[in-house]
């Protein structure tokens, strides 16, 4: 046992899941299908691919989940005995908006979120809600080109309006785009397509079409934050971000103006989140680009007057960069990178960097001095069942044990206000990147493969006793 730090009392201690990855029911009480719904498991190292429409045959993992939508009361019984004071999960837009364009909303789907908040609220957990990670109707993809869209404010808007006031009274922590920073890798058309529901795009065109997807979404943000707070001011709204460190690869100044610049790169949409305003540099860089990103003085009002509550992030890894001789410092999140001689990595290949939580956080605090919240953070690895139905999940153990010190220290010694901890993700669940169920993050096994075979049983993990203990002596016993 490590001896680690209380945290503060009322710190929310939970676990982080979105709907898409595990509720399954994919066409169920009129939902809609999402981006989610036309991806076909991938593998490690093999991109999912994406389908034109619901191919008969193809095996789409998220059609099946873990069959959350109808095991719920049991998982939540479940958490309850691993002690989670907060669970984060997001609303599936298509339950509520089939089709995203809608005026009226689906009231089946506002139901099925009725009696899943109630059901935590019963077990004595906080919900923690996503507006929209990663489940973009498909039709406001395939009818409108996604984010380069800026009708899609509109509806997103009315979305967030119609659960804000239904669910309101009993959530008090929202976000509004899950990982908005993902699509820093432009050039990868997973993330285009996740975040932004970028698809069927010229190549050359890709790194313009971003910016522009993501203004209209950084101006979605700031609309609904706004909306929340006239219907509920107890509503706290936050942007989420993927903070993966970019650390300079040596100590050669051209790398550390490297590192500089793809800090900022990665991490502009928090910048507008928390500053209420674009950073100079990437004006001047879309000027350089000859970008046309329609930034209007509307746009910039609103961005200014509807900051957020508090900053959300996940943290997996950290990275390292080299400089490439380009005056501009343009970033490129596929070629600039290498691995890092003193990090060991996963086996799919992340680099595994506790003391950069602490790194990030004291980064984050400098930049935004907004209070944080760590909606996701774990360890995908392949776990084994035994006979006697136990899994012994040590690494598991030892990569919380890292993160879990790190941000404690960032907390106590560094003063750094922090709303609560949910790792990813309690109970196994599909992968977003490659669709697999072998890359768990869970305290609970789920006994399900690639293909949806298996009896689907939960049996506690090893790090489900060990994450019971965290919580119960509130961050001491690590
Ligand atoms: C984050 C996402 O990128 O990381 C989650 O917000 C995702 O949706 C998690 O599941 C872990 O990534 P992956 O690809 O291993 O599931």
């Amino acid at each position: 046992m490590v001896k680690g730090y209380r945290m503060p009392d009322g710190f929310l201690w939970g676990g982080a899941v979105a709907a898409h990855q595990l509720e399954g029911a994919w066409d169920v009480d009129g939902k809609g299908v999402s981006i989610a719904d036309v991806m076909l498991a991938g593998k490690n190292g093999v991109p999912r691919e994406v389908t034109d429409t619901v191919l008969p045959d193809g095996n789409y993992p998220n059609h099946r989940g873990i069959d959350f939508y109808h095991t719920y009361p049991a998982d939540f019984k479940l958490m309850k005995e691993l002690g989670l004071k907060a669970f984060r999960t997001s609303i599936a837009w298509t339950r509520i908006f089939p089709n995203g364009d809608e005026t009226e909303p689906n009231e089946a789907g506002l139901a099925y979120y009725d009696a899943l908040i109630d059901e935590m609220l019963a077990n004595g957990i906080e919900p923690v809600l996503t507006l929209s990670h990663f489940e973009i109707p498909y039709h406001l993809v395939t009818e409108y080109g996604g984010w380069r869209n800026r009708q899609l404010i509109t509806f997103f808007e009315r979305f967030a309006r119609v659960v804000f006031e239904r669910f309101g009274d009993r959530v008090k922590y929202w976000m509004t785009f899950n990982e908005i920073n993902n699509q820093t890798s432009w050039m990868d058309p997973h993330p285009m397509l996740q975040n932004s529901g970028l698809k069927d795009y010229d190549e050359a065109d890709a790194e313009e079409l971003m910016y522009l997807a993501s203004h209209h979404e950084l101006v979605a943000s700031a609309l609904v934050t706004k909306a929340a707070h006239e219907i509920n001011p107890n509503i706290q709204v936050g942007d989420m971000i993927a903070m993966n460190p970019v650390y300079p690869a040596t100590s050669k100044p051209e790398d550390i103006m490297m590192a500089e610049r793809a800090m900022q790169a990665r991490y502009f949409w928090g910048d507008v989140h928390a500053l209420g305003q674009y950073p100079n540099w990437l004006r001047k860089y879309w000027e350089h680009k000859g970008f046309d990103i329609d930034v209007t003085p509307e746009d910039e009002a609103i961005l200014a007057a509807n900051t957020v509550d508090y900053v959300a992030f996940s943290y997996y890894m950290s990275w390292t960069v080299t400089d490439t001789g380009d005056e501009w410092l343009a970033y490129n999140e596929e070629s600039n990178h290498g691995d890092n001689p003193f990090l060991q990595k996963s086996d799919w290949g992340w680099q595994i960097d506790p003391v950069g939580v602490r790194w990030a956080m004291n980064w984050m605090w400098d930049r935004w001095h907004k209070p944080m919240f760590i909606v996701e953070n774990g360890f995908g690895a392949y776990d084994k069942l035994e006979a006697d139905g136990s899994v012994h999940d040590d690494y598991r153990i030892a990569y919380f044990q890292g993160h879990i010190e790190a941000m404690e220290r960032a907390v106590v010694l560094d003063g750094i206000p922090l709303i609560g901890y949910l790792p990813w993700s309690g109970i196994d669940i599909v992968s977003a990147s490659t669709g697999e169920m072998l890359k768990r993050y869970g305290f609970i096994y789920v006994d399900l493969d690639d293909m949806g075979q298996g009896s689907g049983e939960r049996y506690r993990k090893d790090s489900f006793k060990w994450y019971q203990q965290v919580i119960a002596s509130n961050g001491e016993d690590l």
